[in-house]
């Protein structure tokens, strides 16, 4: 007899990260019963690695900066594929959305005259990053957790959901577990919103931690949602990489914002060497005017080391590839030599980077004040996602809405640092505003029947690994994160990627028939065994994303497909399963953009 406890809320919110606890917040807000579930524990989300920023146009270090330059910054890094309209949302919004997290609590870092500071960062033409040293997501997530919990959301932690309730065509609920004793849940709603993060975890080297499987983008998938953009996997240039077991944790953009360069292991600064042409009038080409940039000088270009991600990877990428590479397969990143140029230099990088300080100190026994860092490109984050509405952040499915990492449109082909915390906050109010106000006009108690049988078989695939012998999960796991790295990493090949797919169809096989021992009580590696199912339907569609972009853009790199080309690919690939249950690729074209925003990016320009 199957059993299961039973939740009723008006909107579930599926992610307690900052997209999950704002849209939680402005659902409560507006009068909703909320429910938050969290694999994890309340307070530990991958926000906490957005640790440099938050990009807002809040113009309080330079009064040039606007929500103009912002979308235009966005878009370009972005290379156009971006949804316009919630480029320009986001600009527009973001400012507002870190006022009231300091009204709500949050303590910024200040200029000398008491106002949110904020600090150069990739891709950003002026200092744009409202910041708290380099913890700002962590002090994001607690500003948002305490008033989460103050407007009396209900919060269930430890909790996975394993796939999403439909009926009708519409979203009415989520089933899953709760981690820690096993037991089924099933979550009656009258919206949800998805708001899981990335996909990290799809990877070997990753600065997610174990919670990232994509569940919300499998979720959405199979719940019959387009995902857009997959392909677009942000591999982050700075994590660490030695000693192994710490190999992937973020070392944060804030370093380089802060005057830390880039050098190979002859001592050359290599990204003087690469500067791309779109960006040539904005970078400095010399060491002395790239330090006056990050010390503000407003007459100068801004310093290679904080070119777009995609850009900076690549080229640590090439300089290990061909031999120049540090002793463990990365690149020097030095922070210690601004010593020679700040009195009391020590201290000052110590309070400007503190986390930094810690984490090498502790984990890799290297002073950052007085050693250079070994850094290498780490998966940080998906540009794609679940395809939303941009003024309500629902899916094409009715009742399902997605926030943050898990949807898509805003930071098209590569997203700039910083600009997901401002996603998170503008977007996850968005989404609960509107999740809120779905749940009230559709509240009607029939259309929120249950199919039972369908509940009974979900409850049954799930316990399957308990009742066969069979391969350890773990072991699928890891040859999936070895295969994704090694075949679908930062430079692709159409061959690679197919022997890609091929894998993964094994692997499929493979986690179908997992076992695991033990009762259900914290088994992690009953975990395990249900995480797979999502992270390999995530990885089979990135893979299949990237075989059908025959074009390198952004964070996508074709070394047999090496150029842009505007005139074909100037589109989103949309993936989608079909009524038979086949993954379907197609071409989406790009909304068209109004012409007054066309005119602000050449303005721009
Ligand atoms: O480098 C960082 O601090 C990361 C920021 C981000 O991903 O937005």
């Amino acid at each position: 007899m199957l059993e299961y406890q039973m939740h009723e809320y008006d909107v579930l919110v599926i992610g307690a990260g900052g997209a999950g606890l704002r849209a939680a917040i402005e659902a409560s807000a507006r009068g909703a019963s909320v429910g938050v579930i969290t694999k994890s524990l309340l307070g530990k989300a991958h926000t906490v690695m957005a640790e440099g920023g938050i990009a807002a146009a809040l113009s309080n270090v330079d009064e040039r900066d606007n929500w103009k330059v912002h979308f235009a910054d966005t878009m370009r890094g972005g290379q156009y594929l971006n949804n316009w309209r919630m480029a320009e949302l986001h600009a527009k919004e973001a400012p507002d959305r870190v006022r009231e997290l300091e009204a709500w609590g949050a303590l910024f870092d200040r200029t000398k005259d008491g106002r949110i500071l904020q600090r150069n960062f990739g891709g950003h033409r002026y200092p744009r990053l409202a910041h708290v040293g380099d913890r700002t997501g962590l002090e994001m997530i607690r500003t948002l957790q305490d008033h989460g919990i103050h407007l009396g959301m209900e919060v269930h932690m430890e909790t996975t959901a394993l796939r999403l309730l439909k009926q009708d065509g519409v979203v009415i609920g989520a089933f899953g577990y709760d981690r820690e004793r096993g037991r089924f849940l099933l979550f009656r709603a009258g919206a949800v919103v998805l708001a899981t993060g990335g996909i990290g975890r799809a990877y070997k080297i990753t600065s997610n931690s174990w919670e990232y499987t994509g569940d919300g983008h499998s979720l959405a998938y199979h719940a019959g949602a387009s995902l857009i953009d997959m392909e677009f996997v942000q591999f982050h240039p700075t994590g660490m990489i030695w000693p192994p077991s710490v190999c992937g944790i973020l070392v944060t953009e804030g370093v380089r914002g802060e005057g830390g360069v880039l050098k190979n292991k002859e001592g050359v600064r290599f990204m003087f060497g690469d500067i791309p042409e779109n960006y040539r009038s904005q970078t400095a080409d010399n060491e002395e005017e790239g330090w006056r940039y990050t010390q503000g000088d407003r007459n100068a270009r801004r310093p290679p080391e904080l070119l777009t991600r995609d850009h900076v990877a690549r080229c640590i990428m090439r300089e290990v590839r061909e031999g120049r590479g540090s002793p463990h397969g990365g690149v020097y990143l030095d922070i210690a030599w601004i010593k020679s140029r700040i009195p009391k230099g020590a201290e000052h990088i110590k309070r400007k980077l503190p986390s930094m300080y810690h984490q090498f100190k502790q984990l890799a026994d290297i002073d950052i004040t007085e050693e250079p860092m070994e850094v290498g490109p780490t998966t940080h984050y998906v540009m794609g996602g679940v395809y939303v509405d941009a003024e309500t952040q629902m899916s094409d499915v009715p009742g399902l809405f997605a926030a943050g990492e898990c949807a898509a449109g805003l930071h098209g082909a590569n997203r700039l640092g910083g600009n997901s915390l401002s996603d998170l906050l503008v977007f996850g109010k968005r989404a609960g505003e509107h999740a809120a106000c779905f749940a009230k006009e559709n509240r009607t108690p029939a259309h929120h029947g249950l199919d039972s049988d369908q509940i009974k078989a979900m409850a049954e695939h799930a316990v399957a690994p308990f009742e066969r012998s069979g391969e350890n999960p773990y072991r699928v796991q890891a040859d999936l994160q070895e295969l994704m790295q090694r075949l679908v990493g930062i430079v692709r090949r159409q061959e690679e990627m197919q022997a890609a797919l091929e894998g993964i169809a094994e692997l499929k096989k493979r986690a179908n028939a997992v076992a695991v021992t033990g009762n259900r009580e914290y088994n992690t590696g009953w975990h395990t065994a249900l995480d797979l199912q999502q992270i390999l339907t995530v990885s089979e569609i990135i893979t299949r994303s990237a075989i059908a972009r025959k074009e390198s853009r952004g964070a996508h790199f074709r070394e047999d497909f090496p150029s842009k080309n505007d005139g074909e690919w100037s589109c989103n690939i949309a993936v989608r399963q079909s009524a038979s249950g086949e993954m379907t690729i197609e071409r989406r074209p790009l909304p068209e953009m109004p012409d007054e925003l066309k005119q602000v990016i050449e303005q721009m320009k």
